[in-house]
């Protein structure tokens, strides 16, 4: 029997979540207008991007856009840093029409799922200042964490010097902000009963 669609669900298979190519630059002005108006409506430091950056994203298959028929409705990307070693997600937007119907959490997943694609072995991180990406990271398998465990690639970092923040990122010799560091680590020390880390055996099953 096929299976009864209620009104929530409706809503948000109206939207597709795809991974954007060059042919999306269109949108990348809207992208960018969203994410600072949403920013100055939290109060809250944004890293900005340019245009350019986020339409290299898109040509580099790195962006995942949600489009409600040509209308856009949301968007993040990925990027790897630190020798592919770590893979940040960045830029969640949702256009605030289309928010609380699960839409960010299609986003976060679609990016996830890229980011394991292309970069399995790489530790995936997130730095944010919100409840609603702290919980689909939490679901994710993520873990807050300090900063001292993220990348210390310094083009990561850069992009935090144009964020209202910044100065107490400086103050504290890059060891805390506002933000909160989350990171999924594809391969965690094994846990031993006592809870203590044990060294992973791989020839284990
Ligand atoms: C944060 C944002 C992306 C959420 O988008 P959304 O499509 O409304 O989120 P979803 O409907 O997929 O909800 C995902 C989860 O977050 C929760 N959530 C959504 N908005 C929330 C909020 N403002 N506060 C707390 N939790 C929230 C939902 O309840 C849901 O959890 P659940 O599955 O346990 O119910 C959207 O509000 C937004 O674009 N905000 C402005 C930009 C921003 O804050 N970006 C994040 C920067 S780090």
């Amino acid at each position: 029997m096929a299976k009864k669609i209620n009104k929530k669900e409706e809503s948000i298979y109206d939207i597709d979540v795809m991974v954007a190519d060059a042919s999306f630059e269109i949108y990348v002005d809207t992208i960018l207008e969203t994410i600072e108006a949403a920013a100055s409506v939290r109060g809250t430091g944004i890293a900005r991007r340019t245009h350019d950056y986020i339409t290299q994203k898109m040509k580099e298959g790195k962006a995942i856009i949600a489009l409600a028929g040509d209308e856009f409705a949301g968007f993040t990307y990925i990027e790897s840093w630190g020798n592919k070693q770590y893979v940040a997600t960045s830029g969640l937007i949702v256009v605030e029409k289309f928010r609380k119907k699960g839409l960010a959490k299609r986003i976060k997943e679609a990016s996830f799922a890229l980011a394991r694609l292309r970069w399995p072995k790489a530790k995936l991180f997130s730095l944010t200042s919100g409840s609603a990406v702290m919980k689909m990271n939490t679901e994710l398998g993520y873990v807050p964490v300090t900063f001292s465990e993220l990348t210390d690639d310094e083009a990561f970092w850069r992009a935090c010097e144009g964020c209202v923040n910044h100065d107490i990122l400086l103050r504290t010799d890059r060891k805390y902000c506002i933000c909160t560091a989350m990171l999924y680590d594809p391969n965690p020390p094994a846990i031993s009963p006592k809870g203590g880390s044990i060294k992973r055996n791989n020839k284990t099953k």
